[in-house]
């Protein structure tokens, strides 16, 4: 049995992956982890890479009980045919400093790894106090250096749409993560 959802147009959900409670409870732990993490005297800043995380940044940033501030960035990464070139350029870069400052760069999903590998380095010029990685979820398909530090959920290895998660640019607004059915292709 399909899922049909009038957000989902004609198109109908295989299977929902996390729902709404998952996600909400999952986020709500992640928060208090990210308060905890941060030392007292470092401001929190949260870097939202655009456009997949920008619903599980707005959930975030409400669940940590400490002031936050935010930004954003955009990452473009090109290809050759299908495969990635492995070049990602930044066409949004955060203006605000991360120096100094515990930064966490909040991420839908990490699948090759490729955008943050790239990235890690460019924010990590720029002096913070402290640079982590936050993933609402992770395929475990790499292991990044250094290890992501908060991760909401592992990811099955299948492509998953909603809260944030596309699939050319359709679906991001689905409140849960799930599959597509097949034959929507
Ligand atoms: P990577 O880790 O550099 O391969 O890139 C991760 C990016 O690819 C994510 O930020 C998503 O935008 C996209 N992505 C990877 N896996 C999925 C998926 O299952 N559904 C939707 N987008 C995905
Ligand atoms: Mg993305």
């Amino acid at each position: 049995m399909t899922l049909s959802d009038p957000r989902a147009g004609d198109h109908r959900i295989e299977r929902i992956v996390f729902s709404e409670e998952d996600l909400s409870n999952r986020i709500r732990s992640l928060g208090e982890e990210i308060a905890a993490a941060a030392p007292e005297s470092e401001e929190i800043l949260l870097i939202g890479m655009l456009k997949g995380s920008f619903l599980f940044l707005a959930d975030l940033a409400r669940a940590i009980p400490r002031p936050v501030k935010l930004d954003f960035m955009v990452a473009a990464s090109y290809y050759a045919g299908t495969v990635s070139s492995g070049e990602v350029t930044l066409k949004y870069e955060p203006d605000t400093s991360l120096k100094g400052r515990f930064v966490v760069i909040v991420e839908d999903i990490i699948d090759s790894g490729t955008t943050l590998k790239r990235l890690l380095p460019v924010f990590e010029a720029q002096e913070p106090a402290h640079l982590e990685v936050c993933t609402l979820l992770h395929k475990r398909l790499v292991t990044l250096d250094p290890p992501t530090r908060f991760v909401g959920f592992d990811a099955p290895p299948a492509f998953l749409v909603g809260y944030g998660l596309d699939y050319a640019e359709q679906f991001r607004n689905l409140p849960y993560i799930g599959v597509l059915a097949i034959d929507d292709e």
